[in-house]
């Protein structure tokens, strides 16, 4: 069923780690492939990991994001189409040594918001992969996005964040008047064998109730080794546990409302 307004998520979180260039990479390759979704990756993080992991040279581009914040190029000279069926907008450290002057800009903390206003029609989904800060980028991530999709890894601090997530969040609903929602928290990095993933697990269910994604994502290897072979999981292991959990996932945000 094809969607006439897009679902612009972020995957946000300012804990470095916690899996959300993994999340946003396998999501926007597995709505692609098991829902004929059409999705736009926006990759808004200068390490430029969901950009690469989906096969880009990240290291070659001549245009990026950083060049349509700064209005010098419109979106569809950036977009590029990956073998994965993602169209993605990438970035690469390059959008870090902009940071300074694009947060010095008129509108700052709308600006991918107005620069996606004009192309959301021509996508289902779009995901925004955020930087581990709460900084401009990261604000605009959220500005642009009608949700956000926040994983946590099973750690104390993981646990120990939320709070910060939760006032960014009433930072961003009462001073910059957006009415941004959850759409879910995610757990990550989950291994079975160990008490604290466990004790995590149910503190962040008691806290979050139905906003708990029923996915969980387990550690494994398969997760970690798929980017280096430009592959989502579904593609490099995919009878794995790792893609079992993600397809899960898949189905409860295609779900969403
Ligand atoms: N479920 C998992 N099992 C095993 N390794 C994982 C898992 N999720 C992520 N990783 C690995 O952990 C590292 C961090 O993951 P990822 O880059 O997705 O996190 P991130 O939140 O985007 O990080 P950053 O905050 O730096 O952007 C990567 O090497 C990734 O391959
Ligand atoms: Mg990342």
């Amino acid at each position: 069923m094809a969607k006439t307004v897009p679902r612009c998520l972020a995957v946000f979180n300012m804990k470095g780690g916690v899996g959300k260039s993994t999340t946003v990479y396998n999501l926007a390759a597995g709505l692609v492939r098991f829902k004929k979704q059409r999705v736009l990756l926006v990759d808004i993080d200068p390490q430029g990991n969901s950009s690469a992991a989906l096969g880009i040279d990240i290291w070659q581009l001549t245009t990026q994001l950083k060049d349509v914040l700064q209005r010098r190029v419109g979106m569809e000279q950036v977009v590029v189409k990956t073998a994965s069926g993602v169209d993605v907008v990438p970035s690469n450290i390059l959008l870090a040594e902009e940071e300074i002057p694009i947060s010095g800009m008129p509108g700052r903390e709308v600006l991918l918001k107005k620069a996606l206003t004009p192309h959301i029609d021509r996508y289902d989904f779009i995901l925004i992969d955020c930087p581990p800060n709460v900084g401009v980028f990261a604000v605009n991530a959220l500005m642009a996005s009608f949700a956000v999709i926040i994983p946590v890894d099973m750690s104390y601090l993981g646990l120990l964040g939320i709070q910060g997530i939760e006032r960014t969040l009433t930072l961003i609903r009462e001073h910059l008047d957006h009415p941004i929602r959850i759409a879910g928290v995610l757990a990550t990095r989950f291994d079975g064998r160990n008490n604290l993933s466990k004790e995590v697990l149910g503190s962040l269910k008691t806290h979050f109730g139905d906003k708990m994604f029923q996915a969980v994502i387990p550690e494994t290897v398969k997760l970690r080794e798929a980017p280096s072979h430009k592959q989502s999981i579904f593609e490099y292991d995919s009878n794995g546990v790792g893609a079992k959990a993600y397809r899960q996932l898949i189905d409860e945000v295609y779900k969403w409302q």
